[in-house]
């Protein structure tokens, strides 16, 4: 029997959704106006974000489209789009709560479908793959993005290296579909169906000012860190705080700067 990936759950996401909506949905931003002019949708398009999170990608869709449908499995995160899309008087985005492996529409049903930083969560990537490409109209396009491996981003390299300097035995459990390269990526959009397929490297970089800010960043909004944390006791996680902090301040560059991550973002049309 498989094991559904503690990170394959709500309870994680919906932790850090206030952190997450506070600092990360707005560093992310970058990546879906990316994505969003690589797809170019018209005016007249209806389209779905698949694991919206606060709305990082449909808020900004939202004004560009006629209508977007927004999921997540997380309550917490659903929530704050609400609240945004409150506070914005904004009344094209229909959002709700519901998992991206089990989409509640019909077949054919978008122009366009847009999955960001999502996927590679889902405890079946292929099937939420597979549900993207079944709600699209013949024609329409989906949207994918993913992390690249953190080799790609000097970011993730320090986070990574700080908590293995931390915690050596580490090992995180390895995805259900790698899809940290181009080519994986590439390779899964076209096994779900999709023609035409791209695959783009993207980076954007976050401004670092000190080896503290950059922990909090990852501790408090950061999903995977969340739950390692959940996994240790209160005294054990002071210690790896301790050794992730003097490992950061050794390793990184002069402060400030700007450390860049890479996302690989994926687009394909169905036939
Ligand atoms: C890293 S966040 C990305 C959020 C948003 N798309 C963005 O770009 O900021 C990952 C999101 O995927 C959602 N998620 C993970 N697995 C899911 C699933 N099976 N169905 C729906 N949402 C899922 C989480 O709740 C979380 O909001």
């Amino acid at each position: 029997m498989t094991q559904t990936r503690a990170i394959a759950t709500p309870a994680p996401w919906n932790d850090v959704a206030d952190a997450y909506t506070a600092e990360v949905a707005l560093e992310l931003a970058p990546y879906s106006a990316d994505a969003i002019e690589l797809l170019n949708p018209a005016p007249d398009a209806v389209v779905l974000d698949v694991a919206c999170g606060p709305g990082t990608c449909t808020l900004q869709l939202a004004p560009r489209v006629a209508r977007v449908d927004a999921v997540d499995f997380a309550t917490e995160m659903v929530a704050r789009l609400q609240k945004r899309l409150t506070t914005e008087g904004v009344d094209n985005v229909h959002a709700r709560v519901m998992d991206g492996q089990a989409l509640g529409f019909d077949d054919g049903q978008f122009d366009a479908a847009f999955c960001m930083f999502g996927l590679m969560f889902f405890a079946d990537p292929r099937r939420g793959l597979s549900e993207l490409v079944r709600v699209l109209a013949p024609g329409g396009r989906a949207v994918v993005a993913t992390w690249a491996h953190p080799e790609r981003s000097p970011m993730m390299q320090q986070i990574v290296g700080a908590l293995t300097a931390a915690l050596p035995g580490l090992s995180p459990p390895p995805p259900a579909v790698p899809l940290d390269t181009a080519a994986h990526v590439g390779a899964a959009l076209t096994a779900a169906g999709l023609v035409d397929v791209e695959v783009r490297a993207i980076r954007h970089g976050r401004d670092v000012r000190s080896a503290e800010t950059l922990w909090r960043y990852f501790e408090q909004g950061g999903a995977p860190i969340k739950l390692l944390r959940a996994s240790m006791g209160a005294a054990s996680w002071q210690g790896v705080e301790a050794v992730v902090l003097a490992t950061l301040r050794s390793t990184l560059p002069p402060l400030p700067a700007v450390l860049e991550s890479e996302a690989l973002v994926g687009i394909g049309r169905r036939p």
